[in-house]
């Protein structure tokens, strides 16, 4: 695990009702944006990648968090905004998450936002699955998740926060030669719809986006062309679409305990 040095420095700290916000200035010195340190799992490529640069735009402080310490911290680097910062961190692994949010409170302070982007697939028919490939999905796409809301709830309970985790229309609808995907994205949804009772009363909220096929390195050796004759839109999802809906949850004060599709119509066809 690695801490990137800071990448620049930001306005200044305020304290509003005990919580410590953070505010983005204009030139103009007028408050343009109430800012939140963000913590996105698997934040350098993909889905997540996207959702780093859209927290950022907002004028909101990322924590980008993936294996590959030089992916996580080239994505930090291209973030607009300043303060960023990366981490190496396998969230298949108990201790790794335990020292990245220990990191994270000590020299970032609480965590306002989780995004839980990190994952992996490795399609078979459940005949032709191997034990040690199915546990890598389940560890890395549910119990990584699980752990992760974990390590950030501790410094929500006090403060509020939001979390997004990302599953998939595979959860909801099952696929063939993706058993092991689908059982730990469906899984994502119980968990997200439970934790979302437990922590509700400590102003924290816990929503699942469930995209579809989006262009990024997890789709990219997929036979597009029968993919998109399934989609309604008739094309693959951009990773920023995805994005958008990722912060319209994060954002949103009243909704919790929800799931969004963002599949340009897959599930109506599945
Ligand atoms: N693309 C799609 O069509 C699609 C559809 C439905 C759902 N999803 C879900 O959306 C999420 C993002 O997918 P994507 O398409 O953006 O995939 P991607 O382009 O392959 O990116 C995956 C990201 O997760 C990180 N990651 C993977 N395993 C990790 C681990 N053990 N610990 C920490 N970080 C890890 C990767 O970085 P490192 O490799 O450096 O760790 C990378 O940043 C996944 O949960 C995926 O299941 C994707």
């Amino acid at each position: 695990m690695r801490l990137a040095p800071p990448i620049g420095h930001h306005a200044q700290f305020t304290q509003h009702g005990g919580n410590p916000f953070k505010f983005t200035f204009s030139d103009n010195n007028e408050r343009v944006v109430m800012s939140r340190l963000a913590v996105v799992c698997g934040g350098s490529r993909g889905i997540g990648r996207a959702v780093s640069q859209l927290l950022a735009q907002r004028g909101h402080r990322v924590v980008v968090l993936s294996r590959n310490k030089e992916a996580a911290q080239v994505t930090a680097v291209s973030l607009p905004g300043e303060n960023h910062l990366c981490l190496s961190c396998d969230v298949s692994k108990e201790e790794d998450i335990q020292r990245a949010f220990e990191t994270i409170s000590k020299t970032c302070g609480p965590v306002g936002y989780l995004v839980n982007a990190a994952g992996i697939n490795r399609d078979a028919l459940l005949l032709r699955s191997k034990s040690e490939d199915m546990l890598s999905v389940l560890h890395t796409n549910l119990l990584g998740s699980m752990l992760t809301c974990r390590g950030a709830l501790r410094s929500m309970l006090s403060h509020g926060g939001a979390i997004v985790n990302i599953g998939s229309v595979v959860g909801v609808k099952g696929n063939s030669g993706q058993c092991v995907y689908s059982a730990s994205k469906a899984g994502l949804e119980g968990f997200t719809r439970s934790l979302a009772k437990e922590v509700a009363t400590r102003n924290i909220r816990v929503n699942l986006v469930a995209p579809g096929f989006i262009r990024t390195d997890m789709t990219a050796g997929l036979e597009k062309e029968d993919a998109v004759r399934r989609i309604p839109l008739g094309r693959f999802g951009e990773p920023a679409e995805v994005a958008h809906a990722v912060l319209f949850l994060l954002e949103s004060p009243y909704i919790t305990g929800q799931l969004l599709l963002v599949d340009g119509g897959l599930q109506l066809t599945l």
